[in-house]
Order: C-alpha cells, then sequence, then structure tokens
C-alpha cells in the first residue's frame, strides 16, 4: 500500500474511534474497589489549606491529573484538541496528543497537533508517537508541538484486532533503549488499555525508562472500539483481556521505586485518583471521561466533570488529614479482594 493511501486509512480510522468510542462500553473494573483507604478522624487541617498542586516534568500544574491521548490530525479532531487544549490551559494540567504518524507523512495534517501548543503555551504538552517509530519521527514529534516529554505507545491488542494493523513485535524494546538514551525529552511508555505488568517495566526500566503510563484495563476498550470496525472478524473473546490499572500500578511500582507512574485506565473518579497517588503514581492519565463528557455535555460539561473532581480530590485529602498531594504518597492503603489474592501470589 502506498503512504497516500496509508495515511487516508489513518485519517478515517481516526475520526471512527472517536464516534466508536462513543458507542463502546467501558471494560469497567479498573481494580480500585480492592484499594482501602481509611478515614482519619483527626485531620489536623483546614479545608481552605488543602492544595492539589504538584510539580511534574519540572512543572508546577493544577492536579495529579493529565488528560491523556485522545486524537489529532482531521478536520474532525481539530476542534476536539482545540478545546482539550482549553481544559489543559484553564487548568493547568498536562495534555497528551493522539498519536502524530498522520503528520509526519502530510504536513497538512499538522494544524490539528500544533493547536494544542498554541493555545497551552507555557503548560506541559505531550508528544505521542508509536514505540517502533524511528528516533527521526520522535524528533519531528516533539519539534512539532515544542512538546515537554514523548509518549510512545505500546499497543499490540488493539493493533491484533485491527485489520490493516500490525503484525510485527520484534525489536521494540531495543527500538525504545535507543530512542531513550538520545531523546533531548523525558520519554514516556504508555499502554493504551490493556496495563503494564511487572515483568515489561522492569524490562522497560533496565533499558533507561523512567516514566511509565499503565494505560491500564478498565476504561475505554480497545478491542470493543475495533470490532465495531471489523466486518469479518470478531475479537470478542478478547474483552476480558488486560491487566486492571490498579494492579498494572503495583506492578510498576514494584518494578522500581524510582519509576515515574502516570497511573491511567478508566480512572473516572477523584477516589481513583488519591488511590493512584496513595499507592505511588506520579499523577493520573484521564482520556475517555473527559472525551465523553465533552462530546456529550460541550465544553462545560468537560469543565464542570474537571472541577468536580477537583473538588472531590480536596473532600478525601481532608478525610485522610493531607492537605498537600505529595504526602498522599506516605498514607497507608490496604488491599482485599481479587486485587490482595493476586498480590500474594506475585510478590510474597
Ligand atoms: C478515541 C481515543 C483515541 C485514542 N488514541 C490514542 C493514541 O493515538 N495514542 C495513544 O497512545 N493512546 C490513545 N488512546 C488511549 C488513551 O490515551 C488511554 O490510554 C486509554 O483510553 C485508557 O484511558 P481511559 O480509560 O481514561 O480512556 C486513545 C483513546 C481514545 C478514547
Amino acid at each position: 500500500m502506498n503512504r497516500e493511501n496509508e495515511n487516508k486509512i489513518r485519517a478515517a480510522r481516526k475520526d471512527e474511534h472517536i464516534k466508536l468510542f462513543m458507542k463502546s462500553i467501558s471494560a469497567k473494573d479498573n481494580g480500585f474497589k480492592d484499594i482501602v483507604l481509611q478515614n482519619n478522624a483527626l485531620p489536623e487541617t483546614d479545608f481552605d489549606n488543602i492544595n492539589t498542586e504538584l510539580v511534574f516534568l519540572n512543572k508546577i500544574i493544577g492536579m495529579p491529573v493529565m488528560i491523556n491521548a485522545v486524537t489529532g490530525g482531521t478536520d474532525y479532531t481539530y476542534d476536539i484538541n482545540k478545546q482539550l487544549a482549553q481544559l489543559s490551559m484553564t487548568y493547568n494540567i498536562p495534555m497528551a496528543v493522539g498519536s502524530q504518524t498522520i503528520a509526519l507523512h502530510d504536513l497538512s495534517k499538522q494544524e490539528g497537533f500544533k493547536i494544542v501548543r498554541e493555545i497551552n503555551k507555557s503548560g506541559i504538552v505531550i508528544a505521542n508517537i508509536s514505540a517502533n517509530s524511528s528516533y527521526e519521527s520522535v524528533c519531528e514529534a516533539v519539534e512539532m508541538i515544542s512538546a515537554d516529554a514523548i509518549q510512545l505507545h505500546l499497543n499490540t491488542a488493539q493493533e491484533i484486532c485491527m485489520c490493516e494493523g500490525d503484525r510485527s513485535f520484534k525489536g521494540i524494546l531495543s527500538n525504545i533503549k535507543n530512542i531513550v538514551h538520545i531523546s533531548k525529552v523525558p520519554v514516556i511508555v504508555k499502554e493504551v488499555g490493556f496495563g503494564i505488568s511487572y515483568e515489561t517495566a522492569k524490562k522497560l526500566h533496565n533499558v533507561g525508562v523512567k516514566y511509565i503510563d499503565t494505560g491500564g484495563k478498565g476504561g475505554t476498550n480497545f478491542v470493543a472500539i475495533e470490532d465495531f470496525r471489523n466486518k469479518d472478524l470478531d475479537y470478542s473473546f478478547l474483552k476480558h483481556w488486560g491487566i486492571p490499572t490498579a494492579l498494572s500500578l503495583i506492578e510498576c511500582k514494584h518494578a522500581s521505586r524510582d519509576l515515574h507512574i502516570i497511573c491511567s485506565g478508566g480512572i473516572t473518579k477523584a477516589e481513583e485518583i488519591v488511590k493512584a497517588i496513595t499507592m505511588g503514581a506520579a499523577i493520573t492519565g484521564i482520556s475517555g471521561l473527559i472525551l465523553r463528557e465533552l462530546l456529550e455535555n460541550g465544553y462545560d460539561g468537560a469543565k464542570a466533570c474537571i472541577e468536580k473532581l477537583q473538588y472531590e480530590m480536596k473532600v478525601f485529602m481532608l478525610l485522610l488529614g493531607v492537605d498537600e498531594i505529595e504526602k498522599l504518597s506516605k498514607t497507608n492503603y490496604l488491599l482485599k479482594g481479587e486485587l490482595l489474592q493476586i498480590y500474594k501470589q506475585k510478590f510474597i
């Protein structure tokens, strides 16, 4: 297939992904129901003093939430990225753009990504590309939006469900190693909804990766999304595949204490954000919830959604007796149910 045709398919797929995401049902259980936080009846702090700010990638951000990779590069998605960028600027939270491959081959597609940096001039903007891309492509993607960091995505389960998807997955780790060693910006390796295990995190850490985004199971389900696109194939046998987000976070933390973890995959509640940070995540990433709010309830709906998360986060922090985000990681949490069973099997 020639490059022009490949890019046409890519553009159609980007628009379809958004539309089919809206029809799809989330993978549901992200594992956080098995994490227990306990009430602190003596919080010794005032609600008005609770601060959700923190430092991430050397910049102060408003709360431990980033708008995770979704889209860009087509007329339909230009407006979505524009509004997501406005949200990221308004609340001073990082934003990752969707895969930029489409704009590397066709300069006319760059506007839908560049708009994010044009709107959010000084905040954290993160580039995104497949983990099997060349270093030259990484540099172009970073330069396109003056990115503070680059996400390299791993998405085997998604690719295998796509008729036109990749079938070759050899050499990705050594490609990541090469990129990490020469990249001028921090490299974040991420999944897209199937999670990163202890073993994978260890391999990534061993080749020099310092930032991992769990992209765990429990939210956006690309098996379901790709299955809507498949006419002849049926991948529903994979609909429960993946590592729940809370488990993936535990696994990555066990791989190395030095790793900075972005905990993502089905994060929809303030309680889950607070649990993730308590468990050692640097920040959380949200795609599905914010995209759905934006498309169903408009820009004001998405704003209200972020404000609700921030307010409820503060309430949980009060009830844990914590007035700053970094103190959450010193707060105790307990495991129960399935997560505890798996934890015992794997780590004790
Ligand atoms: C419509 C849509 C498009 C996405 N496109 C990308 C992409 O281009 N690159 C990527 O790394 N992740 C992509 N993702 C995955 C998200 O970044 C995230 O890892 C995944 O959706 C799980 O988070 P969630 O449950 O909060 O949605 C996409 C997600 C959605 C919903």
